[in-house]
């Protein structure tokens, strides 16, 4: 063990889950143990530090053992509650002062000197104004979207992306049986890297992002052509957040009355089959993508993001998030990080790339 003070250091798992957060954990535990630190896991994200001496959690060696190979998180996860700070249209929220005076008490009895936050583009944003307010804290960048600028890579993307492509290979073996055009619908509300990675590695015919709009036109014209060059099926992927060339971008209202992106691959499906004949099936894989164990590369990414997070730390380098550059693990400031998404170029090299293989973009 170093020689360094007994410090206790919290942390917490916030937004939407992906695979590789455990691996991250795993990553602060083994590390900061290293240090003799003692490490606290606040449940449920921020909200587990408004519960009267904060819902929490000591991370130990038995209940980080073996987690690294299993997705979502040991210490659960909210993307709603008390700390929001994105409201619809990518707009800021201000937390409620009563709301963080409240975490700020926890952190001070529990005797808190740094608190690490992993969480998406929303996260980053309650961390940023939590460390504005004096908090001492270490953002760690996570998102199977990929669609934050302030990192090269995030862990939970690969994994998603290796969902996307199992799906596609087993979808292309029943779309040949069926001579079908099949529609498989995947997550991205504002870039197109899941769809993008995920159609070139699953040999899709068609893939339409965000930052491409695409016409329906276009689309049917490359089913129709298949068809008369003799192809048995076509395979279309589309992000969740794509829009037509008109603007319009696809939404559902739940029973709460919240609005998601979705309904872009049932439509396009439907105009499939109205604009060529050809029967259509539309796949929507959902959290599926979310779900399961992150692969070798999140894993690593995890542990590496969750080691440097807990150096961060020992530097007391707060208000900084970690960040993947250059194949190294460096930091960024949070303030720097927030609300700059990182979409994929139109003309970049992979979208030619998969344009050079003859994968139509809808345009
Ligand atoms: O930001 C990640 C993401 O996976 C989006 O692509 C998707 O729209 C969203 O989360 C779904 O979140 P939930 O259903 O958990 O609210």
């Amino acid at each position: 063990m170093a020689d360094y003070p007994v410090k206790r250091i919290g942390v917490l798992t916030s937004g939407g889950d992906c695979p590789g957060l455990n691996a991250v954990l795993r990553g602060i535990f083994c590390s900061a143990e290293e240090l003799g630190w003692e490490v606290l896991g606040f449940r449920d994200g921020f909200e587990g530090m408004l519960a009267d001496g904060g819902d929490t959690m000591p991370l130990t060696r038995e209940n980080t053992a073996g987690i690294m190979q299993i997705g979502g998180t040991i210490l659960g996860t909210t993307n709603k509650g008390h700390f929001t700070s994105k409201v619809a249209g990518g707009e800021k929220a201000r937390i409620p002062e009563e709301v963080i005076a409240k975490a700020s008490r926890t952190c001070r009895d529990l005797d808190l000197s740094a608190i690490i936050a992993i969480g998406g583009d929303g996260s980053m944003s309650t961390a940023l104004q939590l460390y504005r307010a004096g908090f001492p804290i270490i953002g760690v960048p996570k998102t199977i979207d990929n669609d934050l600028e302030a990192t090269a890579m995030t862990f939970g993307f690969d994994s998603a992306v290796a969902c996307v492509t199992d799906a596609m290979d087993r979808l292309h073996t029943t779309a040949a049986s069926h001579k079908r055009a099949i529609v498989v619908q995947v997550m991205g509300r504002h870039a197109g890297w899941i769809a993008l990675w995920g159609g070139l590695a699953g040999a899709a015919d068609v893939i339409l992002i965000p930052e491409i709009p695409f016409s329906l036109e276009k689309v049917a014209e490359v089913v129709q052509r298949r068809d008369e060059q003799g192809y048995k099926s076509t395979m279309i992927v589309v992000a969740e957040g794509a829009r037509t060339q008109h603007g319009q971008q696809f939404r559902k209202q739940s029973a709460s009355g919240e609005w998601r992106l979705g309904g872009v691959g049932e439509m396009i499906g439907h105009e499939i089959e109205a604009r060529t004949g050809k029967e259509t099936r539309v796949c929507v894989l959902g959290h599926l993508q979310r779900g399961g164990d992150p692969t070798t590369l999140d894993r690593i990414l995890g542990i590496r993001f969750g080691v440097k997070a807990v150096h961060l730390a020992r530097e007391e380098k707060f208000g900084a998030m970690v960040s993947y550059q250059n194949y190294e693990v460096l930091d960024v400031p949070i303030a720097e990080a927030v609300h700059r998404l990182k979409k994929v170029p139109p003309s970049s090299q992979l979208v030619e790339t998969a344009r050079a293989v003859g994968i139509s973009f809808g345009d």
